[in-house]
């Protein structure tokens, strides 16, 4: 049975780091109040030079370095984006380019912070049915440029960055024990569009527009969807949250993160938490998160890893993975 197995993984950080007090004189905020309402404390920030396309192509060499494997060896890029470089092309194809591949083919996913859960659910079933050996998946953002610098409901709580991961087709024995991508579980309900959108597009304003949420509402409902979508994949992995090695859930909220892992029965050393860090990344966080773990050494060959993000649209969903 065809499995898509984690050769390697890489991230990538614009150059400026933006701390908490950085935006004591811009919006009427503290350090005090983002620490406490998110677990944030410094975040990213691309400068011009930096875009969703270079910090992406930094992540995938990272990637490749890490798995051993050049862009000769790839033959499909996924890329989750929301803050693509142009509406069009795909700004995948323009990493591809970046990458020197003329090969193989490369498209963007937009499911916001859930974009790669679903790229590496997609990903996956390219895998598992024939059509690519090797995939790139990247998350890679610059909400930066979509945000009200003047909202700080808003502004303070997102960062910019990239991560990716190279998956590879082995042969597993279809059982838990397997590498590879063992269970994954997605989800949407556009009746929530209104709580986390942009506020832009060119069939629309014909702008770029600016990020919009209800923070409260979105928290509301967080929770919830977050754990009914990991049980739903515990149960397709034929798993319990006690057999798990990490939890790497999406990183928008430390609140958020502890309460889904305590409503999960999942041990606080098990859980991935980068927020403090980098900010709410949307869809490079997962990755980020994961890039980190395993570079110091926490995620191991043969752990159990359950990812795990919810965001815009609403969409929501979780991967498990035996590393
Ligand atoms: N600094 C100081 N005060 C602030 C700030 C700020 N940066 N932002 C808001 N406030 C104020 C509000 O105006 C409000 O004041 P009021 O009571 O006078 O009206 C007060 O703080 C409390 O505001 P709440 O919105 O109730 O604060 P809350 O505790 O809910 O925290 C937060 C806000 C952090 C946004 C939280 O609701 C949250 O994290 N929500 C979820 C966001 C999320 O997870 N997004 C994930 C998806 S992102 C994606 O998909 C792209």
């Amino acid at each position: 049975m065809k499995r898509s197995v984690v050769r390697g993984v890489g991230t990538a950080l614009p150059r400026r780091i933006m701390r908490n007090a950085d935006f004591e004189g811009m919006v009427e905020t503290s350090d005090e109040w983002i620490v406490q309402r998110t677990g944030i404390r410094q975040r990213h920030v691309a400068s011009d030079d930096e875009t969703t396309a270079s910090l992406g192509e930094a992540a995938a060499r990272n990637a490749l370095a890490a798995a051993g494997l050049t862009p000769d060896d790839i033959d499909l890029i996924v890329l989750a984006t929301s803050t693509p470089n142009h509406t069009f092309p795909a700004t995948a194809v323009e990493i591809q380019e970046r990458l020197g591949m003329r090969h193989g083919f490369a498209f963007d996913q937009q499911a916001v912070c859930s974009g790669f859960v679903y790229a590496i659910t997609t990903a996956d079933l390219y895998i598992r049915g024939g059509l690519a050996k090797r995939v790139l998946v990247i998350g890679s953002e610059t909400f930066s440029r979509i945000l009200d610098w003047s909202d700080r409901t808003t502004c303070v709580l997102f960062g910019d960055g990239a991560g990716a991961v190279v998956l590879e087709a082995q042969e597993g024995e279809g059982t838990v024990a397997d590498r590879g991508v063992l269970a994954s579980s997605l989800r949407s309900d556009g009746t929530h569009k209104e709580k986390l959108y942009v506020d832009g597009g060119p069939s629309t304003t014909g702008t770029v527009g600016h990020l919009r949420m209800q923070g409260r509402e979105v928290f509301k409902h967080a929770v919830a969807m977050i754990t009914d979508v990991v049980e739903a994949t515990f149960t397709a992995g034929g798993i319990t949250a006690d057999d798990l090695d990490w939890f790497v859930p999406h990183q928008a909220n430390k609140r958020i993160i502890d309460a889904s892992a305590k409503k999960l029965g999942i041990a606080e050393e098990k859980v991935v938490t980068t927020v403090h860090l980098h900010g709410n990344t949307s869809a490079a966080s997962v990755p980020l998160a994961l890039g980190c773990a395993v570079a110091d050494g926490r995620i191991k060959k043969g752990d159990l890893v359950l990812l795990e993000a919810m965001g815009g649209g609403f969409t929501w969903g979780a991967v498990l993975v035996r590393w």
